[in-house]
């Protein structure tokens, strides 16, 4: 039995339509038609600030609302694509808020988050306004939550760019955004 693929593309930036989502979009035009693409940005669907609630007694809300959507195209996704530009080195505040919301996904069994997450490959895609050295605390971010979920690592793909356009001009980061997701075997056994 064989499983199509199905990539959530979770858009980070604070604008709309910026260098982020320009090279994630050249990256997802080489996907095969047959698998899946879901776009989702992160300021269509806030979240409400974290709150941990692991220690204090009281049983954990289960997710509701936008938090609830994001939850279910998380789980819908087999591949989930990171978006985020470079913000202070890492990921944005709205992307990092999503993965802290993870923490309370994992605290509630019957979520079966942990095991649902197993298996599935996660990938990054960032545009940044300098070199891109300054991009490795948010790929080992990214690395490091997916070894911790058992999650694959697809690889991260960067573009550099400040202007919303100037990704455009990045002729080594649109040449990787064209093979960007063709190391992926796109069809599971
Ligand atoms: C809050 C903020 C923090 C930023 N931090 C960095 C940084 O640490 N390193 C860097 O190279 N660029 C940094 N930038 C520049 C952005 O990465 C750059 O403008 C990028 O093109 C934004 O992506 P977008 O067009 O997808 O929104 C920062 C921009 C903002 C708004």
């Amino acid at each position: 039995m064989t499983e199509d693929r199905s990539f959530l593309f979770l858009l980070g930036s604070a604008r709309a339509g910026g260098n982020t989502e320009m090279l994630a979009r050249r990256a997802a035009k080489e996907l095969p038609r047959r698998v899946k693409q879901r776009w989702i940005r992160t300021s269509e669907l806030p979240l409400a600030p974290f709150v941990d609630r692991k220690h204090d007694g009281e049983d954990f809300v289960p997710p509701a609302g936008n938090e609830r959507a994001l939850f279910d195209a998380t789980m819908a996704a087999t591949d989930l694509v990171i978006a985020s530009p470079v913000y202070w080195y890492s990921v944005s505040a709205s992307v990092k808020l999503y993965f802290d919301h993870w923490a309370a996904w994992l605290d509630q069994p019957e979520l079966r988050f942990k095991e649902q997450m197993r298996g599935k490959t996660l990938w990054g895609v960032s545009a940044l306004a300098e070199q891109p050295e300054q991009a490795e605390p948010l790929i080992g971010t990214l690395r490091k939550t997916a070894g911790y979920l058992g999650m694959h690592w697809g690889g991260q793909l960067l573009g550099n760019g400040s202007r919303p356009g100037d990704v455009l001009l990045d002729e080594d980061a649109l040449k990787a955004a064209e093979t960007f997701f063709a190391g992926a075997d796109l069809v599971r056994a």
